[in-house]
């Protein structure tokens, strides 16, 4: 355990090219309309417009744009409606099924292309979208390790919310909290940690890598996180665990996490905020061809 975690402070990242600033988009933003409100309290979607900039950023029309991490399907849906063809995949049957009334909505729009919906477990992309392979580029947000044990967590967050003068309605419904996070299992690979999640991890990118045209782009935004009081440098995980699968790191970007944002408050009143929370890092992967 020591030893992975000293070849962690190895990894080095190149240094941010750019910080990006949005607005909170609480309940999707300018999609609100679009996203059943079921939906709309799921703590872990991306910010939309985050979402959207990375789509625009790094697609063209008619390009196939992959999420093999779905949840709410944002990134999907969003390219949809930029005139691509999104595509994600989700382990959760729930988030398909609201994908689904989603799609719906977005059909209605114009400019609409396509957002198909797939439920299944990453591990087995290659053969999940066979059809549609290659795609022209990856952008997802990962599960986090152990992000579930954190359930019993949000109920207690809940509490120091209200306390602090926040209705936590807003933020989290903890009710839908719990088909959020699925049935347990170790598929969904926010139920797992250490080396299997790891393991998965690797899996996963094994085929992205599979899936992806040959110097296409793989996008992975994700944040540092606070597990048992310890800091995780996601970031770098992410960046060995894409180094192993033959991606080269090619951007490292930063997007400000708004001071409103849940966790930030979270971190703020256990005292544990710091410069590492502060950012969401976009790290950017090319697959070297050959
Ligand atoms: C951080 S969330 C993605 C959030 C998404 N970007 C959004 O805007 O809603 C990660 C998602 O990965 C899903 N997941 C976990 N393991 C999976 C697997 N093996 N295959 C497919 N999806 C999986 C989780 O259920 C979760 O919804």
């Amino acid at each position: 355990m020591t030893r992975y975690v000293e070849f962690l402070k190895s990894v080095k990242l190149p240094e941010p090219s750019d910080i990006l600033r949005f607005p909170e988009t609480r309940q999707f933003g300018r999609y609100r309309s679009i996203f059943p409100h079921e939906l709309w309290y799921f703590p872990a979607k991306m910010n939309t417009y985050l979402a959207r900039y990375l789509v625009l950023r790094y697609s063209k029309p008619d390009e196939k744009v992959l999420d093999p991490f779905a949840g709410a399907f944002t990134i999907p849906i969003i390219a949809g409606l930029e005139g691509r063809i999104g595509i994600g995949v989700e382990i959760v049957p729930d988030f398909c099924m609201y994908a689904g009334v989603a799609k719906d909505r977005a059909r209605k729009t114009l400019g609409f292309k396509d957002t198909l919906i797939y439920l299944g477990d990453s591990r087995q992309l290659s053969t999940i979208i066979k059809e549609h392979i290659p795609v022209d580029v990856i952008i997802t947000s990962p599960p986090y390790e152990g992000q579930v044990d954190d359930k019993r967590d949000l109920e207690r967050d809940a509490a120091r919310l209200r306390v602090m003068g926040y209705d936590p309605k807003e933020y989290i419904r903890l009710t839908q909290a719990k088909w959020h996070y699925g049935e347990r299992s170790s598929r969904n690979l926010g139920w797992i940690t250490g080396r299997n999640y790891r393991k998965g991890m690797r899996k996963v990118m094994s085929e992205m890598w599979k899936v992806l045209k040959d110097d296409g782009l793989a996008v992975i935004v994700i944040k540092n996180s606070i597990r048992g009081g310890e800091l995780y440098r996601n970031d770098l995980l992410m960046a060995y665990l894409m180094k192993l699968s033959k991606f080269e790191i090619v951007d490292h970007i930063l997007f400000e996490i708004p001071s409103t944002s849940i966790w930030r408050h979270i971190w703020e009143k256990r005292g544990l905020f710091s410069v590492d929370l502060k950012y969401e890092h976009i790290l950017v992967f090319k697959k070297k061809s050959g």
